[in-house]
């Protein structure tokens, strides 16, 4: 496994870095008090070539691979997770329709993203009772002449209300349980999908989080993603290349919180000393520089085996368990660090922390991706 960036890698991490601190950073908490969804931000993002780091070059993408995203994706979450989010559900939306659309699928829908034109992408799978077992979902296609009318509700969808296309999976064949399934392409604002509300969330507010209403939304034939009744194992695949988005997100949260305490804890003065002198708060900070290096780590293994073609999806799940559980603890340690201050808005690691929380959630929460460790650790002894 490589630890070294190479220079490409190294690059795009730049790139990223860059933008962050000149074009995000001035802007987050507005961003975050306002809840204003980062429109023009994610279209210069495009422009940059951000938002399809691992996506061919022949749709407009960079083709440099999983670590180089991860390593951008860190960046960006460091100053705005909210930013962060959108680009990682447009990245893991073109990835997956770049890996099994149609030639024609293909040109129609990837550019778009990750040029930024499209704003963003929208992965639609859960819905109001069918979050964790995404199997049970009850949206329904039905077979029109020439294409297909889908009805149904969508929950807890990212830049749902934003997006100018949207994978939304719906069930074609009630009785076949999962491999009813169906992806379908959507663009956004088709007739018939409207928003149902917008969460008021504990953070992300720079993020919408839409429940998205399908009332006979018409799409043709060709808007079948990956073939009729393939649906779940396609949004497994791309759930497993999102949950490296999504450790990635956490650790990036962390670095920034983690390096406000170590700014704050040299500055701060109490007792005659820094903060940094008192042993107590050097052994929170070394704690949790330790956990981040070993979540990174996790994280670049899994990024490392995608890029090499080879089976990921129990190397995410670990990396995704451990980097957002150790980012929530880290997070937790940097308020603490700061005391008083930390609990104020006056202090980017109250956003922070407020933020990293639903790392733990989305993508599979962290009793899902146990699940997929302990099922997967399974099959080993029984080999
Ligand atoms: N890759 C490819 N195929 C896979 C797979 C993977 N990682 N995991 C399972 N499959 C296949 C299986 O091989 C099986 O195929 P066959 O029927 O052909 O044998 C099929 O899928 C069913 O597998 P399981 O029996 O293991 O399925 P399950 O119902 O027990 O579920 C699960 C497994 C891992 C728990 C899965 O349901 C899961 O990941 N749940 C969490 C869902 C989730 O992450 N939701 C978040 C949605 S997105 C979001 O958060 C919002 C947003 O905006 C980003």
């Amino acid at each position: 496994m490589q630890l070294e960036p190479t220079e490409e890698q190294r690059l795009i991490q730049r790139t990223a870095r860059e933008f962050a601190e000149r074009r995000l950073a001035p802007s987050a908490a507005a961003r975050d008090r306002d809840g204003r969804f980062p429109v023009e931000e994610l279209r210069e993002l495009g422009q940059l070539g951000l938002l399809g780091v691992n996506v061919p070059e022949d749709l407009g993408g960079g083709a440099a691979g999983v670590i180089a995203y991860s390593l951008a994706l860190q960046e960006l979450a460091k100053v705005d997770a909210s930013v962060a989010v959108a680009v990682s559900v447009t990245n893991m939306v073109a990835e997956l329709i770049a890996a099994v659309g149609t030639p024609a699928q293909r040109t129609a829908y990837v550019p778009g993203l990750v040029s930024g034109a499209a704003v963003a992408g929208a992965f639609a799978l859960s819905e109001p009772q069918a979050g964790s077992d995404p199997a049970g979902m009850r949206t329904i296609a039905t077979k029109v002449d020439g294409g297909w009318r889908l009805s149904g509700t969508k929950q807890w969808i990212t830049s749902g209300d934003r997006a100018g296309v949207l994978v939304v999976w719906a069930m074609t064949d009630l009785a076949a349980g999962h491999k009813g399934i169906t992806a379908f392409l959507v663009r956004g604002g088709a007739p018939g999908l409207t928003v149902g509300r917008l969460e008021e969330k504990m953070g992300l507010h720079g993020s919408s989080t839409a429940q998205l209403v399908l009332d006979g939304v018409e799409v043709g034939d060709d808007a079948v993603l990956g073939g009729v009744g393939g649906g779940f194992r396609l949004a497994m695949m791309a759930l497993d290349g999102g949950r490296i988005g999504i450790a990635s997100q956490a650790l990036g949260i962390a670095r920034g919180a983690l390096e406000a305490a170590y700014r704050y804890a040299g500055e701060r003065e109490q007792f005659g000393v820094t903060l940094w002198k008192h042993q107590a708060i050097g052994n929170m900070l070394a704690d949790a520089a330790t956990w981040l290096d070993a979540g990174l780590l996790l994280t670049l293994r899994a990024a490392s085996l995608k890029e090499a073609g080879q089976r990921f999806s129990t190397e995410a799940a670990m990396a995704k368990l451990y980097a957002t559980e150790k980012a929530g603890t880290i997070c937790d340690i940097a308020l603490q660090v700061h005391g008083g201050y930390g609990y104020t808005t006056d202090f980017p690691v109250e956003r922070a922390y407020r933020d990293v929380r639903v790392t733990r959630i989305y993508e599979g929460t962290s009793e899902i991706q146990r699940l997929v460790i302990a099922r997967s650790l399974l099959a080993r002894m029984e080999k």
